[in-house]
């Protein structure tokens, strides 16, 4: 595999999980993988304490250090405390905060220009799956993003596929498609390096070792199953033993 894979767990509105900062907590494994924890804001700087590569859910997308932003948290403040990765348009901020797809562009863009490393969202809902639109509706999420950009990872999360309400899983066939498809839309100097994330309900079992088997998919964006450190650490295993092959 030409591509170092990446695992990051997405803790959304939820404290850490207990032992998430031991020793032995999978968030700080070095293994065949690169892992990286998202927690809330309130729970990155207990993180960085531990050396876990650490991500934030969100940040701002306006091009200002501080100020007069009620609720917000610049590129800036995240970059002073040493976080590296910034989760852009994940598809609950987006449907919840009404995140536009230009707002989100925005976004990875305030996350590069402060040598930070944006993991862009992207992914359908079913009636745009059922209707035959997915590709369309991801090349939009997508457009207007500087694909030369020096580094940055796109997650793929299929909405119909994402957390409780999940109607199933995509099979490792459709999120192979989908991851290709992406790739094609990268330019030709960031296509072969850049890691593409699958993020829908992704747990310890066959099919995410048939996922991450899949030529164009480079690793999970994994948001229940990191609360539960046993199953992390089992996906975690999964993906060292496919990468061990
Ligand atoms: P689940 O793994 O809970 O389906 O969540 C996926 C996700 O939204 C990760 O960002």
């Amino acid at each position: 595999m030409e591509r170092r894979p990446l695992v990051a767990a997405n803790l959304k509105m939820n404290d850490l999980p207990e032992g998430a900062l031991e020793e032995d907590s999978p968030f700080r494994e070095r293994g065949n993988a690169d892992v990286i924890a998202i927690p809330t804001f309130l729970d990155i700087d207990k993180c960085i304490g531990k050396y876990i590569i650490t991500g934030a859910q969100y940040g701002g997308r306006f091009d200002v250090a501080e100020g007069a932003y009620t609720g917000d948290i610049s590129m800036q403040m995240l970059y002073d405390r040493r976080v590296r990765y910034v989760l852009c348009g994940h598809s609950e901020r987006r449907e919840l905060h009404n995140e536009s797809n230009d707002n989100v562009i925005e976004q990875a863009v305030a996350v590069l220009k402060h040598n930070m490393h944006p993991i862009i969202c992207v992914g359908e809902n079913s009636e745009q799956r059922k209707t035959g639109k997915e590709k369309d509706v991801v090349s939009e999420q997508l457009a207007g993003f500087p694909f030369n950009s020096v580094s940055y990872t796109v997650a793929y999360e299929p909405i119909w596929a994402i957390g409780e309400k999940a109607l199933r899983a995509a099979t490792p066939e459709e999120a192979e498609e989908m991851h290709a498809y992406i790739r094609s839309l990268l330019d030709e100097e960031h296509r072969a390096v850049t890691r593409i994330l699958y993020g829908g309900s992704v747990k310890p079992n066959d099919e995410a070792g048939k996922m991450i088997r899949q030529p164009n998919i480079d690793g999970f964006l994994v948001g229940g199953c990191s609360l539960q450190l046993d199953k992390f650490k089992g996906i975690l295993d999964i993906v060292n033993e496919a990468t061990g092959e």
